[in-house]
């Protein structure tokens, strides 16, 4: 007789940023697989609700919700603290939090210096904050895995033509982050030679959340068969990627966009 087993059985899954539409997400994701679902975000209320959310779902792990922020050390140390305290170890953080400035998401030609520097600070900068603190606990800890949630604009140019009619851009702040967070995430990899500490990007395409018809048809031109793609679509990739399946899997960037970016 066969029995199946849920792939992150016993598994301690951090995701910041999992109140967020994504993070919520893959955070049922790892849930249904059997993990210990630590739901982290700036909005500890929100945090909350989602936690609730995900307790129909668990399958033999549990779910708590912490307030983090990203773009403190003493935050995320006190979150690295509270849940090894709790849980007994951190198997993997999910980077997830989309932090940004009341004037992100401007054209080009109008976005100023001290915003630019502020989002990329913000965010790609508590990216990088993140990832060194956890990856120095997992060090200490002797095992430990970070997925950063990049995009599709991390690795190719914006379409901006799929814009036309609508509110909408491609801030270049978001280019800057996620193309830079691919290599950082590589830097880390390096930089951790010699131990089976892992870091990998997942590169989710445009996620369907209310956007007007003209740029969800636009979008769509570009993709094989779905066009935008909802947030469940991205679970099993994290599912893969925080599995034993994927134990050799370092330094890689997984693109899940119905063939978007190709
Ligand atoms: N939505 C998309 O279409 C899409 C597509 C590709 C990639 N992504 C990426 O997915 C990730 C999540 O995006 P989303 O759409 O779920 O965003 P979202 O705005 O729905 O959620 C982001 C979460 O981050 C939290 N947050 C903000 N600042 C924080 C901080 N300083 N510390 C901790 N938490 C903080 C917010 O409270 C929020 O709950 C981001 O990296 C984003 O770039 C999103």
């Amino acid at each position: 007789m066969t029995t199946t087993r849920e792939l992150l059985a016993g598994k301690v899954v951090v995701l910041v940023g999992g109140a967020g539409l994504l993070g919520r997400s893959l955070a049922q994701a790892c849930a249904e697989q059997g993990a210990s679902v630590v739901i982290a975000d700036l909005d500890g209320s929100r945090a909350a609700t989602a936690c609730e959310q995900i307790l129909p779902h668990l399958h033999g792990g549990s779910a708590h919700a912490e307030s983090v922020d990203i773009t403190s050390k003493e935050s995320l140390q006190a979150l690295i603290a509270r849940v090894s305290s709790l849980e007994g170890r951190i198997d993997a953080v999910v980077n997830s939090a989309y932090p940004r400035n009341p004037r992100y998401g401007r054209k080009l030609e109008d976005v100023e210096y001290a915003d630019f520097c502020e989002n990329v600070n913000l965010h790609l900068g508590g990216y990088f904050l993140s990832t060194q603190q956890f990856a120095e606990h997992f060090r200490r800890q002797g095992h430990g895995q970070v997925v950063n949630v990049s995009s599709i604009y991390g690795v190719v140019a914006p379409r901006f033509e799929i814009y036309g009619g609508t509110p909408m851009t491609m801030p270049v702040e978001y280019a800057a982050i996620k193309s830079a967070l691919l290599h950082l995430s590589r830097y880390f990899m390096r930089y951790y030679k010699g131990t089976s500490l892992r870091f990998n990007c997942i590169s989710p395409g445009g996620i369907l959340d209310g956007q007007p018809q003209a740029f969800t048809e636009a979008y769509a031109r570009y993709s094989q068969s779905q066009g935008m793609l909802l947030p469940e679509d991205f679970g099993g990739t994290l599912v893969y990627l925080l599995s034993d399946f994927s134990k050799f899997v370092n330094g890689q960037n997984l693109i899940v966009d119905d063939g978007w970016s190709t």
